[in-house]
């Protein structure tokens, strides 16, 4: 099954495509007092929820890059309904390959949930860190072990020990490249049940609905499979968080 067909079907239920909350989003937009013309990049802006969110609030131009182009395309068509006059550009491409204009140039970099596109946490900190004008902020979606997680969970969601760190580990890896936590935004249960359970009720309802489309089956079959995964193992032991912090030089 196409991997974005995947998600955007998984995912329609969906506002913010995070174990965060849209209270949480703007709980940390109030924070981030930004100047008029303000220049924001947001890597993985998913469907464009935070930065359309911050466009709104704040008058400001920026960037946001994705690889779905369903993701794309829902971004485009709630920038158009909530802030057309806003001078943001949504682009198609992997984050990974984006280069900016000018080098340190953004006021504000984004990267929510998505930090594989980097190679992980200290990752795409380094990779926001280089777009980031000095004095500017960075705001990270981190995943964190809340427990040692079972070797059993590690096996069956093939992830390796060393893929996450504690909440601690997180902000020490942005302090150690010499940023300033500003703040924490910590997700918690409910959250995570929101995130997760919507995804099988989306999941579900799309096969209901289309018993035709050959891929119900795979479909069904993966979701089930991390719908057993997260209550076995995952919430108890998966924890996730934005890290908000600013770039001193
Ligand atoms: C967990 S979602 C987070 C979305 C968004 N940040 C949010 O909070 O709603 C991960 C996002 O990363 C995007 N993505 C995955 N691989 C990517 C890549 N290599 N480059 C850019 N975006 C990518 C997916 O399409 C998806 O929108």
């Amino acid at each position: 099954m196409e991997t974005w067909k995947f998600f955007d079907i998984t995912h329609k239920e969906h506002i913010i495509c995070n174990p965060a909350s849209l209270e949480k989003y703007q709980h940390l937009i109030d924070l981030l007092h930004l100047p008029p013309n303000a220049n924001v990049l947001e890597i993985a802006m998913g469907k464009g929820e935070f930065i359309i969110r911050v466009a709104e609030q704040y008058a400001v131009k920026g960037v946001g890059v994705d690889l779905s182009p369903y993701c794309v395309r829902d971004a485009r068509a709630k920038l158009a309904e909530r802030a057309p006059q806003a001078n943001i550009t949504f682009l198609q491409m992997d984050g990974a390959d984006y280069q900016p204009d000018k080098a340190e140039s953004f006021d504000l970099t984004v990267c929510l949930g998505a930090s594989w596109i980097f190679d992980g946490h200290k990752g795409t900190l380094a990779a926001l860190k280089a777009m980031t004008r000095p004095g500017g902020l960075i705001a990270v979606g981190e995943p964190y072990w809340q427990q040692e997680p079972d070797p059993d969970y590690l096996k069956t969601a093939g992830f390796e020990r060393d893929l996450f760190g504690s909440h601690y580990k997180n902000v020490l890896t942005g302090q150690e490249m010499g940023l300033v936590l500003l703040y924490t935004l910590v997700s918690n249960r409910d959250d995570w049940d929101v995130y997760e359970g919507r995804q099988w009720f989306a999941a579900e309802n799309y096969a209901q609905a289309h018993p035709e489309d050959p891929d119900v089956s795979e479909l069904l079959e993966r979701v089930r499979a991390q719908k057993k995964e997260y209550l076995q193992w995952g919430r108890d032991t998966l924890g996730w968080a934005i890290y908000l912090f600013r770039k001193v030089d």
